[in-house]
């Protein structure tokens, strides 16, 4: 007797006797004969119930999600009733005995199946979920996808350091999560937003190539693409220039692609400067796989009757940003309305919309398009007859953000989108502090240990806001994969970018003493970035939500569904942390 998986019998495997465990994917009465697909991890085979056997009237009892032992022959099937979507579909078992390792209760929603389910049932009963082919196959892929990455790592000379989950507070622009300390009443731990400072203090102590497959935890808005814990490939390296690791970076993702997916990726990932970027896609994660470029048409209304867009012509701030909508014309005034609307909700202020129709030329703003204007618009558009025209008048940088958000919805209804296409390219040379919003103060638009280009240090004093930084990103169509850059290793530069953004010296002191004081004591150059393997998993997979490559994902309220977290503590621990719940309420 061979024990094998539910995958493994083969034709050459008839008149073997073997056993199978697994569990019952559906039961066919048929002809007098059970039929039972019998499902593990690694298929499915059908195993078959003689009327004549002492099994068979324990076999009428089973139901779906039962666990069951078998032992039977292998034998052939009949001629056709083959079943060529299965690896095992050739065979099936003759059961010569039957052994029920435990009954399972009639499970809330199908098993053997995808079918579309309510996704706070399918997280309440994740171990169910689980066992669906769709979340079988997207865990496997993301466990070859790690290996990949791994192997490729560990052949180049790099090595995996633990680093750990209580720590203090590093700066990633979310907000932490915090662990009350028993033993020293009143202080907390954070965990990691992520392996920042201590990766970089493993190149001063010495380690020159380090990689970790790292979990990090940020208290954050959560969206389709971020969980409030999630794992990064974080690596870091010493005496390296922004081109060795874009180089590393880009050769490790060409590797897991052949790797986890047998796809070949020949050509080098497009480089893209920030400002470009935003300029031709109106966002810094643009997607490339399709063109539809923006562009700046603000001229083609300077002397317009049209007051809206020529204030904005007008305005060296302003701007009127066009986006062509392949075949458009055929959209109705409602259609029209309804894509104003999306519009709306990505933060514009409304849109001009033309239609270039065979006969004739539809606009939202007939009465001062003159025909000038829209043959003017045609051509920089690159537009044919049958397209629509969609334009955004706003301050530059919104206009341009809604015209990105529009290219992408464009595309979406187009169908261009393609989740079998990878269209990766790196953005450079990003801006080294943002504006806040709301105090107008610089912060940093990677990390505050991100270092500058060398030659424009002098720039911090005087311009802080127009100094570019040595960070990129690396995007996969239209996310955001991973970001990186070189670093400052030297202490007097980093306190004075701490100083710039109003840090304290004693707040300095206090938060980031350790780390200034390791970079006094002979730090080498060094960068490096993270990529998000759970963003790289469901893309690789073709979903779009980044919890259906994650085994046991948070809801979007950040609740653990199956689990029930967060959830409340006995009195006595919060006694042994001396903490006081004042008001649930949080009044
Ligand atoms: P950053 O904050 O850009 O950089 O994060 C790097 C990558 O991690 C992934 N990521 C997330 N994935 C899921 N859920 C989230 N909440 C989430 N937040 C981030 C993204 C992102 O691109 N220490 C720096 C890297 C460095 O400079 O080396 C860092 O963490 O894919």
């Amino acid at each position: 007797m061979t024990k094998k998986t539910c995958g493994a019998a083969r034709v050459a495997d008839v008149g073997a006797a073997i056993e199978l465990n697994g569990w019952v994917n559906r039961r066919r009465d048929h002809g007098g004969l059970i039929f039972v697909d019998i499902r593990d991890h690694e298929g499915v085979t059908q195993i078959v119930f003689d009327p004549q056997h002492p099994a068979f009237a324990q076999a009428e009892t089973l139901r779906h999600e039962d666990v069951i032992r078998v032992h039977g022959a292998v034998r052939k099937r009949p001629a056709g009733t083959q079943n060529a979507k299965l690896r095992t579909g050739e065979v099936e078992v003759a059961v010569a005995e039957l052994f029920i390792h435990s009954r399972s209760t009639v499970p809330p929603f199908p098993i053997a199946g995808d079918e579309a389910v309510d996704e706070n049932l399918r997280m309440e009963y994740r171990y169910l979920d689980l066992r669906r082919p769709r979340l079988q196959r997207n865990m496997r892929l993301r466990h070859n996808m790690v290996k990949a990455i791994r192997d490729f790592f560990d052949d180049r000379g790099f090595i995996e350091i633990e680093t750990p989950m209580l720590i203090k507070s590093t700066p990633e622009g979310a907000r932490d999560y915090l662990v009350p300390s028993r033993l020293h009443r009143g202080t907390f731990y954070a965990l990691p937003q992520s392996p920042q400072l201590l990766k970089q203090i493993l190149m001063i102590a010495g380690f020159g190539r380090y990689m970790q497959i790292a979990r990090c935890m940020r208290d954050e808005d959560l969206r389709a693409d971020r969980q409030p814990e999630f794992t990064q490939l974080d690596v870091e390296i010493s005496f390296c220039t922004q081109e060795e690791v874009l180089e590393l970076m880009e050769s490790a993702m060409k590797f897991a692609w052949k790797r986890a997916l047998g796809e070949e990726i020949v050509h080098d990932f497009p480089r893209l400067q920030h400002a470009d970027a935003m300029q031709r896609y109106g966002s810094d994660k643009p997607d490339l796989r399709f063109g539809l470029e923006l562009r700046e048409v603000s001229e083609i209304f300077a002397s317009s009757e049209f007051k809206v867009f020529r204030a904005q012509s007008d305005d060296p701030k302003g701007a009127v940003i066009g986006v062509r909508y392949p075949g458009g014309a055929a959209l109705s005034r409602r259609d029209f309305d309804a894509l104003t609307e999306v519009a709306k909700q990505f933060g514009g202020k409304g849109l001009v919309w033309i239609a270039l129709g065979a006969g004739e030329t539809k606009s939202s703003a007939a009465k001062f398009m003159t025909e000038e204007n829209v043959s003017a618009l045609r051509s920089a558009l690159d537009a044919q007859t049958g397209d629509a025209l969609l334009l955004f008048a706003d301050e530059r940088s919104a206009a341009l953000a809604v015209a990105g958000k529009m290219r992408n919805e464009v595309a979406e209804r187009c169908g261009l989108r393609d989740p079998q296409r990878f269209a990766f390219a790196w953005v450079t040379d990003f801006p080294l502090f943002e504006r806040d919003e709301e105090t107008g103060a610089p912060t940093p638009a990677h990390h505050p240990f991100t270092a500058p280009r060398d030659d424009q240090w002098d720039l911090l004093d005087r311009n802080p806001l127009a100094m570019r930084a040595q960070h990129y990103d690396l995007v996969l169509n239209g996310w955001e994969l991973g970001s990186g850059s070189i670093r400052i290793h030297n202490a007097e530069f980093q306190r004075k970018i701490f100083a710039l953004l109003g840090i304290s010296g004693e707040q300095i002191e206090d938060r980031f003493g350790f780390f200034l004081r390791a970079l006094d004591y002979g730090a080498p150059p060094h960068g490096g970035m993270a990529l998000g393997i759970d963003r790289l998993a469901m893309i690789a997979v073709g979903e779009e939500n980044i919890r259906d490559v994650v085994a046991f994902p948070k809801n979007q309220a950040a609740r653990d569904m199956m689990m029930d977290a967060p959830s409340h503590v006995p009195d006595r621990l919060l006694r042994e942390l001396s903490l006081q719940i004042k008001d649930e309420t949080g009044k």
